[in-house]
């Protein structure tokens, strides 16, 4: 279980993944898998990676604190190779996201099913501002209007990244995920290596869900 502490309000400057207000807040190693082959919903792309390797980063730190305001995800991993644009269809963006359960049997193997939905946010490193879609089942994800606030900086091994959203979102609640304080949640992280030509189903990424409750203080 992590504890999702209550900060001071930051303004939202925990949003710039080098704000010292992330000393204060423990790292969670993360394990990450490469996504099962099986899940895959498009038939060409299975035959496309059969014989190659997904998943290429296998660990990553994860930070979590919100204002009572904005809830600020942080996850740094290594990472040698800078990939920021898409290169001849082999080298995609760099990417991150941060998985939540909408409804509580959601599976996070699948991203979900019908009726079961998720919502992903997501940083990706050709693009200025994050992401959020709603999912039901692998291949039917899709926007959901909810403003992300994504930052990325390159470190000395690769990318700390900062992914926000508002606890309160705009979007409906078959859609996106409600969070509020006192609540008790779930989380599941993912990572898209560029340079492995990883993008939307290839990707590694933690194979539970990492139980999380937002702390009032
Ligand atoms: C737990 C972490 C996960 C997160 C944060 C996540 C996030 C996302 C996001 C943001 C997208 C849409 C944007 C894009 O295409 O890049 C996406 C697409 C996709 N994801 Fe996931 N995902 C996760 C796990 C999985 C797993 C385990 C599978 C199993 C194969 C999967 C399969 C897919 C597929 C096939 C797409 C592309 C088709 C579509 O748009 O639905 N995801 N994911």
């Amino acid at each position: 279980m992590i504890v999702i502490k209550k900060v001071a309000d930051t303004s939202g400057s925990m949003a710039d993944p080098q704000a010292a207000a992330w000393k204060s807040i423990k790292p969670t190693a993360l394990t990450l898998i490469p996504t099962p082959i099986g899940n895959q919903p498009t038939p060409y792309t299975k035959t496309a990676w059969k014989d190659r390797k997904i998943g290429a980063v296998s660990a990553a730190e994860l930070r979590v604190a919100h204002d009572g305001q904005t809830i600020f995800v942080r996850l740094n991993w290594d990472d040698i190779t800078e990939n920021r644009e898409i290169e001849d269809a082999e080298i995609f963006p760099d990417a991150a996201g941060v998985l939540w359960p909408i409804s509580s049997e959601a599976a996070i193997n699948t991203m979900g099913a019908e009726h079961q939905g998720v919502n992903a946010w997501q940083w990706k490193a050709n693009e200025e501002s994050g992401r959020s879609v709603s999912a039901f089942g692998t291949g039917s994800s899709e926007p959901n209007g909810d403003s992300i606030d994504a930052q990325a900086q390159r470190t000395a091994k690769g990318w700390a990244v900062v992914i926000a959203r508002k606890l309160v979102a705009e979007g409906d609640a078959e859609h996106s995920v409600k969070l509020a304080e006192g609540n008790r949640t779930r989380l599941g992280v993912a990572i898209w290596e560029g340079s492995n030509g990883e993008r939307a189903g290839y990707k590694a990424f933690t194979e539970n869900w990492i139980d999380v409750e937002i702390a009032t203080a």
